[in-house]
């Protein structure tokens, strides 16, 4: 949710701990700020907003330090203003955090009772001051934060930093990540490896309740029950993506245009084209004849990518799913069977509700398959087998790419299940197969609407709800599509399925309610034909997303027509998805509106 970082390097270090949080950015931004040990006292810049307010403080008035924490926040306790910014601090030492102390009212009430004084309103400092009252009891810094850890309930990552300690960084991970960046003589410490791509490739990992005393001759790591413990450091391919908006005005549009590549790199991955085949490139977890049952789960656009895989897995290998979203899934108690697969879809792969989801399923019995697109990630880690979406960074807080790359990784594997149920034949599979190689090239096409999509915009961008309307896997792709448009453009809008239209919503519908339906050439054509004819009787502005014919057939008139590629049924959603983002990104575009970094929202939502 917030990002971490941490530098012990041989000059100054306050401006390479910021360049290092633009990189986290993505991962909240309502404040920010640096702490640094200069002259033995802790110094701290911090400030209100994005980075680039705090990163003008710190040429105002610059840091000499050279050890350094730094911090990107997302509000979770206590409001987004310079007081409640990290780092905090005492007389002793300065730490920035990431998640959520559960227990900070008992520890607060404590700690008060023996004369702290708090100045904010965040779960934070509670660990400033805990760690504080046990080194004023004698105990050196590295001893006070063994005994302070334990002491700490829920979901977090921390990096200190001490008075009087030119050469000392300690960062601990207890269900939120932390990685440690390996450079000449200098030491890093980061919530990911892209964050320290700039400085190193060589990164460790924290592992789950691990702990990490840093000097800048190399890392000390603890498990959680302080026995020392290895983590060899690895390459990272972190820096091997470009992290910039290239010639594209926002990431998110970037990351839009980036579709034709990471889908076909994706599907390359999944697919031995020339066979017209499913090669899975892990050993699949459960033997896919033996499932009774399939579960998935997920939050947000990844949970809706998961639905559409449903439809996938029930038509393709006769599979029944069961779906929910995590936060929800977790806390169910929902009976799962011994044996059954739970597939688990996260573009982080560092979700909590989804992470917890695993965790239950685990604990029923189940083996855990997650699509996932950081390999490194927690949820990759603790799963029997991981499927990766290999979309690359994903920094637009509006998840696209990542998107269409959870389809191609469904789409392939409801194949592979349906191949090893006996459910598919081999000229079937060979037949989605080719679906499926020709998706990239249909995306490639339907970017090509990105102009009309932007004169459309300009009608959007004046209503105050939309509608969005689909049948069959058109209809998790309409609720993704009024997800898209809320987050972005804060337009009111709702996804429906378009059967259920007369059962409550057709009520919305007059002049002024844009109704955009997504209408594929698919099994669910003709109804969602007979739709749109209900819509229009009653006065809506129609937006007809389908193929060349489309609108002849609904014989309507429209406000607009978005007249698409002919894409084959099965996986029609992989292509129309573009059109679905691009709506979304230019009506909020039109409206002024911060397309990458969307207020109150993160690109990791690491807390429940
Ligand atoms: C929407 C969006 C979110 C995420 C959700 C899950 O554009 O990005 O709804 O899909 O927070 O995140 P991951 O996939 O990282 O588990």
């Amino acid at each position: 949710m917030c990002g971490i970082v941490g530098i012990l390097g041989k000059e100054p270090v306050a401006f390479d701990v910021v360049e290092a949080l633009k990189r986290l950015e993505y991962r909240g931004y309502d404040s920010a700020g640096v702490a640094t040990i200069e002259g033995g006292e802790i110094r701290r810049t911090r400030a209100e907003g994005k980075l680039k307010n705090l990163d003008g403080k710190l040429r105002e008035a610059p840091h000499q330090g050279r050890v350094g924490i730094g911090h990107t926040r997302w509000a979770t306790h206590g409001r987004p203003t310079e007081n409640n910014a990290h780092p905090h601090a005492t007389d002793r030492l300065a730490v920035v955090h990431n998640g959520i102390i559960e227990n900070f009212r008992e520890l607060r009430e404590e700690l008060t009772a023996k004369g702290a004084v708090f100045v904010s309103q965040t779960d934070t400092e509670v660990v400033a001051h805990l760690v504080t009252d046990l080194m004023k009891s004698g105990l050196a810094p590295r001893e006070a934060v063994a005994a302070a850890l334990p002491r700490l309930h829920g979901a977090f990552a921390l990096g200190f930093i001490f008075g009087g300690e030119d050469n000392l960084l300690i960062g601990a991970r207890r269900g939120a990540p932390l990685a440690v960046g390996y450079g000449e003589g200098e030491m890093y410490l980061g919530s990911d490896a892209l964050a320290l791509a700039p400085f190193t490739d060589r990164i460790a990992y924290l592992e789950e309740g691990d702990w990490v005393v840093l000097t800048r001759d190399g890392a000390q790591y603890f498990d959680e029950t302080n026995t020392p413990v290895t983590r060899k450091p690895q390459k990272s391919q972190a820096g091997a993506y470009l992290v910039d908006k290239g010639n594209h005005r926002h990431f998110m549009l970037k990351e839009i245009y980036e579709q034709p590549e990471v889908v076909g790199r994706t599907l390359a991955h999944y697919v031995d084209m020339s066979a017209g085949k499913v090669q899975l490139p892990f050993d699949a977890p459960v033997d896919w004849t033996k499932l009774t049952r399939l579960s998935i789960t997920a939050c947000g656009t990844a949970f809706l990518a998961g639905q559409i895989g449903k439809y996938w897995f029930e038509r393709l290998a006769k599979l029944p799913v069961e779906i929910d979203i995590a936060s929800e899934f977790r806390y169910r108690d929902a009976p799962l069977d011994d044996g059954q697969l739970m597939i688990v879809v996260s573009q982080s792969g560092e979700t909590a509700d989804t992470l917890a989801t695993l965790r239950y399923a685990k604990s029923c019995g189940n083996k855990i398959l997650s699509v996932v697109n950081v390999p490194t990630s927690t949820i990759a880690r603790e799963s029997d087998a991981v499927a990766l979406t290999l979309a690359g960074p994903e920094i637009g807080v509006a998840s696209t790419k990542a998107f269409t790359c959870q389809l191609t990784v469904l789409a392939s594997l409801a194949i592979a299940a349906g191949r090893a149920r006996g459910v598919l034949s081999a000229e079937r599979e060979a037949e989605l197969i080719n679906a499926l190689i020709a998706t990239p090239g249909l995306i490639a096409d339907a970017l090509k609407l990105e102009e009309p999509i932007a004169a459309l915009s300009h009608s959007l961008a004046k209503a105050s709800d939309v509608l969005y309307l689909g049948r069959g896997t058109s209809y998790p792709l309409a609720m993704e599509g009024a997800l898209k448009l809320k987050e972005i453009s804060y337009i009111h809008a709702e996804g429906y399925a378009a059967g259920e239209l007369k059962h409550g919503p057709i009520a919305l519908i007059d002049e002024t309610l844009p109704v955009i339906v997504l209408a594929p050439r698919d099994h669910w054509f003709e109804k969602t034909v007979s739709n749109v004819q209900e819509v229009a009787a009653r006065g809506g502005e129609i937006v007809l997303v389908g193929p060349q014919g489309a609108s002849e057939a609904c014989a309507v008139a429209t406000l607009a027509d978005v007249t698409m590629p002919e894409v084959p049924p099965d996986f029609s959603a992989i292509v129309y998805a573009v059109p679905v983002q691009l709506i979304a990104y230019h009506t909020a575009v039109v409206m002024g509106k911060d397309v990458d970094q969307p207020r109150n929202l993160a690109k990791s939502v690491t807390v429940e």
